[in-house]
């Protein structure tokens, strides 16, 4: 914990999958998983040179494909960190890459938590998603995380992919309420400049589809006591995932791995973006820093209101013009919360908050 007891988390970023999905933008490679080994390694000596970490309180290991780390090489990344009692371990798991041994083995290695990355249970959405799993992949996977003494676990899916039904969309939220899911977050599909997806506009989601879809996710996850407590994510009371709450409240976390971010004391910084780049540094004990800025007062009330009015939470109602909101924002005490419908529409909404912009500092090296 830091000084005064507020929450720290660790991010711990694994850039290596099997296959790279043609929507994804997230710094990964599948060319190189030969440099797995020397990765964890590096990462362990990353942590080392960081200096007087708090006490964590939640660890996230991130992709990328965490799963392709064994048990061991989760562990030895684990012993480095200065552990608070009962801190929450995430780690994302894609559905083939798992088995019973292999989750029971993370479980020993002290992980808490597994994100499983479904998407969809329907074949042919998967297929369209450019994934390499398939339905009862995802339905044998979650079967083993549920039975497989973790203190939590959640399902991440995707919505709007084209030649997705309503009727396949149901059937996805359908089979994660049945598998028992305590935790989901459901992702609108989004076209991220610079993928294969970005080529083909016969591919993009329909707003409108993808609005029906979130409704469907609300009203079902909803019946069965999962409680949206962020535009994107439904738990069960007491399964919300302490270290996205930790990043939506602007808590303090380090990052670790090749572009990472992190953010502490006011500043914000991220590590150079490719596992080369970032062996290279940490092998000749140079900073894996890329670059970093510190956002002045105002900018920083703003991005705390704007991640704020995404939660159950909402923002103080002096923090927003609700002039022409009807029906998007509801008043709660003295904060004013988006209802179903103003999550559909969170950025505009976002739009009426009462901040000025940040100012970005300091660029040292991309
Ligand atoms: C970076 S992935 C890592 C997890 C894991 N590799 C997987 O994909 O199953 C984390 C989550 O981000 C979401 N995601 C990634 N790219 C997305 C996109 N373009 N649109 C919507 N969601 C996306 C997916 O739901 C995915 O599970
Ligand atoms: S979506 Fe997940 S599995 Fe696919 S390329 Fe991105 S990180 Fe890898």
């Amino acid at each position: 914990m830091s000084p005064g007891g507020a929450p720290f988390g660790v991010y711990v970023h694994i850039p290596f999958c099997r296959h790279r999905c043609d929507y994804c933008a997230f710094a990964t490679w599948d060319d190189r998983l030969d440099l797995l080994g020397s990765y964890v390694e590096g990462l362990r000596r990353e942590i080392e040179s960081a200096i007087e970490l708090p006490a964590v309180t939640s660890v996230f290991f991130g992709g990328g494909t965490p799963s392709l780390l064994t048990p061991a090489q989760v562990a030895s990344v684990l012993v480095e960190l200065p552990l608070a009692g009962g801190a929450e371990v995430s780690l994302e798991a894609n559905p083939e890459t798992v088995d019973g041994a292999q989750l029971a083995g993370y479980r020993s290695a002290g992980v808490t938590r597994i994100s499983l990355g479904a998407q969809s249970l329907v074949d042919h959405v998967l297929v369209a998603l450019d994934r390499t799993h398939d339905g009862p992949t995802v339905v044998r996977a979650a079967r083993e995380v549920a039975a497989g003494g973790f203190d939590s676990w959640n399902l991440d899916l995707i919505y709007g992919t084209v030649g997705e039904t309503l009727d396949d969309w149901r059937r996805t939220v359908a089979g994660a309420v049945e598998l028992g899911a305590p935790h989901v977050s459901a992702y609108g599909l989004t076209v991220e400049a610079g993928t294969p997806l970005a080529t083909d506009p016969s591919r993009f989601p329909d707003d409108d589809d993808q609005a029906d879809k979130y409704l469907l996710a609300e009203e079902a996850l909803g019946t069965v006591g999962l409680v949206s407590y962020e535009v994107s994510n439904w738990a069960r009371p007491g399964h919300e995932c302490r270290h996205n709450l930790l990043y939506w409240s602007q808590g303090d976390y380090r990052g670790f791995g090749c572009a990472a971010h992190s953010h502490q004391d006011g500043r914000r910084w991220w590590n150079v973006r490719t596992p080369e780049r970032y062996l290279a540094l940490v092998a000749a004990g140079e900073a894996t820093e890329a670059a970093g800025e510190r956002l002045d007062e105002a900018g920083r009330r703003l991005e705390g209101l704007q991640l704020r009015l995404r939660t159950r939470q909402g923002v103080p109602a002096s923090a927003l013009d609700a002039g022409g909101l009807d029906g998007l924002v509801e008043a709660q005490d003295d904060h004013l919360v988006l209802t179903v419908g103003g999550r559909l529409l969170a950025n505009e909404v976002a739009l009426r908050l009462r901040a000025s912009p940040s100012q970005p500092e300091v660029a040292r090296r991309t």
